[in-house]
């Protein structure tokens, strides 16, 4: 194909040839909302170092969750911030816990939700790790036991999907079996496959207050630098029985993204994580960038990269845009 014959210019002629001959085409349905609930009621307090971003109690999280509902998003990610922490996170698998409250809660008001949780440790914890701790350790195997009680709360409370993000060994086999001894063979697993140990999660970590009290997550998160392992990570996971693989953070992990995409036929979520949303809005604040498109073109490039499902906090805004081309 030579210039003459061949120009590629004719097909970015105008917007109509350009949308007609896109390749990579974003849809609202394919976007996960993560929502932050706390105890109380009418709060709805704004996340300093995410903006647009709030954390609700429950009464608050239902109109919100209505909200997203008509704009077209039909999932959320729920992650709670407990009244009380304590060593073993027992308010993870309280039934009375603020996320099984919430899930109750939302179920009964909004109809045909996704909703999806959150299987982890570290909000809940007064150390902020996500496990139990011995000799200064996450304890692998011990942590199991909880981190299935916690879904199994969870799957009773009413969430359709259950997302372990805490990077323990075997956990997704542990709580497959946990879940179908119990009759929750119908509730399905995203598990946080691929996470890796980011500074993109700074934001999140001041929003969920789980910021680690000694030390850090590398015990048990992935080493930014690793692909294979990535690929030997989410094999693990399928064989557990896990339904959809993940990886996390999405947009410094496009590569991997990819290559979990060649690889595998199970679905595959990408979560842009806090730190790539608050990067985003602080540049967008200080004039520097379009803070709109750069999103659109961050998460087109997480589609093109291969991803099914993106969990994002741009998801509401995505979802205006997307809706207005749509006259
Ligand atoms: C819990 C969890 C974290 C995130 C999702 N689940 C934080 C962490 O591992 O420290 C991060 C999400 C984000 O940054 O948006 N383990």
């Amino acid at each position: 194909m030579l210039f003459p014959a061949y120009r590629p210019r004719r097909l970015r002629k105008n917007e109509g040839i350009r949308t007609l001959t896109r390749e990579t085409r974003l849809s609202v349905e394919e976007l996960v909302y993560p929502l932050f609930v706390v105890p109380g009621e009418k709060v709805k307090e704004e996340i300093p170092s995410m903006p647009g971003i709030f954390r609700y109690s429950v009464d608050e999280a239902v109109n919100e969750v209505k909200e997203i509902k008509d704009l077209g998003i039909q999932a959320i990610l729920i992650f709670g911030i407990p009244e009380r922490k304590d060593e073993y996170g027992s308010e993870a698998y309280d039934e009375n816990g603020i996320v099984q409250r919430a899930l109750r809660r939302i179920r009964e008001k909004v109809e045909d939700v996704v909703l999806i949780t959150d299987v982890c440790m570290c909000e809940y914890t007064s150390h902020g790790h996500c496990g139990i701790i011995e000799k200064g350790n996450v304890h692998n195997d011990k942590t199991l036991k909880y981190l299935g009680k916690i879904a199994l709360s969870h799957a009773k409370a009413g969430a359709d999907i259950v997302a372990p993000s805490d990077m323990m060994d075997g956990r997704v086999g542990f709580i497959r079996e946990m879940l179908d001894k119990n009759g929750f063979e119908n509730i399905a697993i995203m598990s946080y496959s691929a996470k890796y140990a980011s500074a993109f999660y700074g934001p999140f970590r001041e929003a969920a207050y789980s910021t680690p009290q000694f030390g850090d997550r590398r015990g048990y998160q992935m080493d930014p630098s690793n692909i294979r392992e990535a690929l030997r990570e989410i094999a693990m996971d399928i064989e557990e029985g896990a339904d959809i693989v993940m990886v996390k953070p999405a947009l410094s992990y496009l590569d991997v993204i990819r290559a979990v995409r060649e690889e595998f036929d199970h679905p595959v979520a990408a979560y842009n994580v806090s730190g790539e949303y608050s990067m985003v809005k602080a540049a967008g604040k200080l004039g520097w960038i379009d803070e709109s498109q750069v999103a659109m073109e961050i998460l087109t490039s997480i589609k093109r990269a291969g991803a099914d499902i993106i969990i994002t906090y741009f998801a509401k805004e995505i979802a205006k845009t997307l809706n207005s081309y749509q006259r």
